[in-house]
């Protein structure tokens, strides 16, 4: 089962001795929650109008794409849209020191991906089964094949009314690899590189993400396997920040606004303890190479 491991870190740049490191890559190669119940990410007051879904305009998410500093997904546009930049590129900046510092065996080989800020209420959100995340799930993406590499992602709940941010957490990976692997279906020859060339995947979908996107959607088409699969509910309160390999922990978000999250990325090789990866949990159950 996934459980919740806290550590009293207070601020984004706090040093972290040893025992702290050590604890947390061990919870989260685990697959646990890392929860640090006092990091709060407050906004300037230029930043609090953007608590408002009316600022994600037409998507549920801003998004800040670490590639060409550009925002996505914002109604914000002039000085707005600066403050925004501002608000964005200061959230992945404070993840980025505080992961340099909590996760310093990850430091060589860690990548930021998109940092993201979510205003819209999940409670009640229209979505097709497939991207309804209030399922539980494990990350998967159909147009981003990660080859293996892990998905970490940080959050910080940045709801000023006190609500929290309420999710589930399932059963382990191992637990949902070996319910639904005998009947998963293999990539049909050559299909992975076609979908690279036609440009539908960025980058080549492997085995390994073929498998990993049935598991996705296996879970979360299962009603049977949501309400009755082992699971514990979770209240995230405002102010409170945690991290989780979401392609490893079962989760689903059932309710709360106003978020920030970074996703990061990292090697299988560059974790401490790679056989507890979800790439190498795969190769071993199916006795072959996922590549
Ligand atoms: C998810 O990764 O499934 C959504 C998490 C959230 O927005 O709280
Ligand atoms: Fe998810």
């Amino acid at each position: 089962m996934t459980d919740i491991i806290r550590l009293p870190i207070a601020s984004w740049d706090q040093p972290c001795s040893p025992q702290e490191q050590f604890a947390a890559t061990q919870a989260l190669e685990d697959g646990q929650v890392l929860l640090l119940p006092q990091l709060d990410f407050p906004l300037l007051d230029a930043e609090r109008p953007f608590l408002s879904p009316d600022i994600a305009g037409a998507a549920k998410n801003v998004s800040l794409n670490p590639a060409d500093g550009s925002v996505r997904g914002s109604s914000a546009a002039g000085t707005e849209l600066g403050v925004l930049h501002g608000m964005m590129t200061r959230f992945a900046a404070s993840s980025q020191t505080l992961l340099r510092q909590l996760l310093s065996p990850y430091a060589p080989t860690l990548r930021a991906g998109r940092t993201s800020f979510r205003p819209v209420e999940i409670a009640g959100r229209e979505t097709s089964w497939r991207k309804d995340d209030t399922r539980l799930h494990v990350d998967s993406f159909p147009s981003s094949p990660t080859g293996g590499e892990r998905i970490l992602r940080l959050f910080t709940n940045v709801h000023p009314q006190g609500r929290t941010r309420s999710w589930r957490l399932g059963e382990s990976f191992e637990g949902v690899a070996r319910r639904y692997l005998p009947s998963l279906h293999r990539p049909l020859p050559g299909s992975c590189e076609l979908l690279h060339l036609l440009g539908i995947t960025k980058g080549r979908r492997t085995a390994y993400d073929h498998f990993m996107l049935q598991l996705h959607d296996r879970m979360k088409a299962d009603t049977k396997y949501q309400a009755q699969v082992e699971q514990s509910t979770h209240e995230f309160a405002p102010g409170q920040t945690w991290l989780v390999y979401t392609d490893q922990a079962s989760h689903a978000a059932m309710a709360g606004q106003y978020a920030f999250e970074q996703t990061f990325y990292l090697p299988v090789a560059g974790m401490v303890e790679s056989a507890k990866s979800p790439l190498r949990v795969l190769e071993r159950l199916m006795r072959r190479e996922l590549v």
